[in-house]
């Protein structure tokens, strides 16, 4: 294979906006590009060393690697796989009428590919940069491509508008699948200054849709801020700006982990109280009104995960987080409710929680969801374990409680952790 000697060829399918960014970017970086795609037009844009569409430099960059060699374009798939030892898919994945992501074009390109590679010496190393729902690179590219080729997804995180330094200077780099193969794609991108990310083919998968929603979510949510704002006379940008000025805890990995549903003093009566101010203003916030009502369902989801655990449950954590005493909309104590109105035998253990030192509204929010709280509560963490046949674990552990647990060896579900499927 050339690439034992030289730069591996890189064949790139589809010379759309990922495509044809991707193939004069890496052209730039001295592979040698071919692009295929069966739109004539944009093949031939290309051999003229003019970009198909408009983004900003790539004009320019399709001119120089097209009249240095490095950059070439063919409607030929036969021609243009001939001889590459790493094909980038960059077909379109639009929308279907349902909303489901249309997969027909890359379908189309594994079953065009089969044949081809057939006589190849080696494999084919096929990176899918196409956004792609998880388990599309095993059901429809493997699944059709055949035994010639290795299948790893490259989600691309380009940005139209300034494709050219994203490419260039990537925010992230993420290769999925079986390792080998992942490395050499991942060194297509050596030099660019991002360390890249090697995960399983399905997480690759998943990170682009993550990627892609938080940022929708992201601007939703300031448009909507932005929008009360106005409405209360308040300048939006100047709100947003200062929220963003916190790099601690808004602009962060923090409350970024899968886990438990939130709660406590805070985060629910606040947003209550903005949605319904909103409302009576006729503001209509679709998104910060559904918060509520997504965390309701992650603690049902939670509640049903517990139901189906057998015999007593001990449950680790009572207040709405580790390190506070305090129990006011704990979705812990909705959690007990749930499961002592199912007739459910269940004990708790808290480090910080002892009842006859809990005052005002913290005291009378678990009273008065659970008013027999004192029966139910162990003082110590192995009373609950001797007692226990299942451990719910709702808020993070100390390293000693953690060690007490795992040396329990009693069969335990971590709330406090993404869910395990
Ligand atoms: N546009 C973006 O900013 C962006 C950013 C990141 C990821 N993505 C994802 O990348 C993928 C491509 O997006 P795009 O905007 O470049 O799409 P696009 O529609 O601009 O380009 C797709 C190209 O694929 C070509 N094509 C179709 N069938 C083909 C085949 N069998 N062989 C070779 N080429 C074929 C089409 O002719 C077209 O030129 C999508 O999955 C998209 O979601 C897009």
């Amino acid at each position: 294979m050339s690439e034992a000697f030289n730069k591996p060829r890189v064949a790139v399918l589809g010379l759309g906006y990922v495509g044809c960014v991707s193939a004069a970017c890496l052209a730039r970086q001295g592979y040698e590009v071919t692009g295929i795609d069966p739109d004539a037009y944009k093949v031939d844009c290309v051999l003229r060393g003019a970009a198909p569409f408009y983004e900003p430099g790539l004009d320019d960059l399709v001119r120089e690697t097209v009249a240095a060699g490095a950059l070439r374009a063919t409607t030929s798939l036969a021609e243009g796989i001939a001889g590459m030892d790493i094909a980038l898919v960059c077909v379109g994945t639009p929308s279907e009428r349902n909303g489901n992501l249309s997969t027909a074009a890359l379908y189309r390109v594994a079953n065009d590919l089969r044949p081809l590679l057939q006589d190849r010496p080696g494999p084919l190393v096929v990176a899918i940069r196409s956004t792609v729902f998880p388990g599309t690179c095993e059901e429809v590219v493997m699944a059709n491509i055949g035994p010639r080729a290795i299948v790893v997804a490259n989600p691309e995180f380009l940005r139209e508008g300034a494709a050219l330094r994203d490419f260039l200077e990537p925010s992230l780099i993420v290769v999925g699948g079986e390792p080998d193969a992942a490395r050499r794609v991942a060194s297509l991108y050596a030099g660019l200054g991002a360390e890249p990310c090697l995960v399983s083919l399905r997480t690759a998968e998943m990170i682009k849709y993550a990627c892609n929603t938080f940022h929708a979510v992201k601007i939703a949510f300031a448009n909507e801020i932005g929008t009360l704002a106005a409405r209360l006379g308040v300048s939006g940008e100047e709100v947003m700006e200062t929220v963003c000025r916190d790099e601690k805890l808004n602009l962060s990995a923090a409350y970024l982990k899968p886990g438990f549903a939130f709660g406590g003093s805070c985060l629910p009566k606040d947003l209550r109280a903005l949605v319904y101010r909103a409302s009576r203003l006729d503001v209509d916030l679709p998104l910060l009104t559904s918060v509520l009502p997504s965390n309701d369902a992650h603690l049902k989801r939670a509640a049903g995960d517990v139901l189906d655990l057998s015999g007593r449950i001990g449950i680790f954590g009572l207040a709405f987080k580790e390190n506070t005493d305090d129990l006011r909309e704990s979705p812990t104590v909705t959690l007990i409710e749930s499961l002592i109105g199912k007739g459910r035998e269940v004990r708790v253990y808290d480090p910080h929680i002892k009842l006859d030192q809990l005052h005002g509204s913290n005291r009378s929010f678990v009273l008065s969801a659970i008013p027999h709280i004192g029966r139910l509560l162990e003082t110590d963490l192995a009373g609950m374990l001797a007692w226990a046949e299942h451990v719910v674990v709702t808020q993070k552990p100390d390293s000693r409680a953690e060690a007490v647990l795992a040396a329990s060896g009693i069969p335990t579900l971590r709330l406090d952790r993404a869910p395990r499927c």
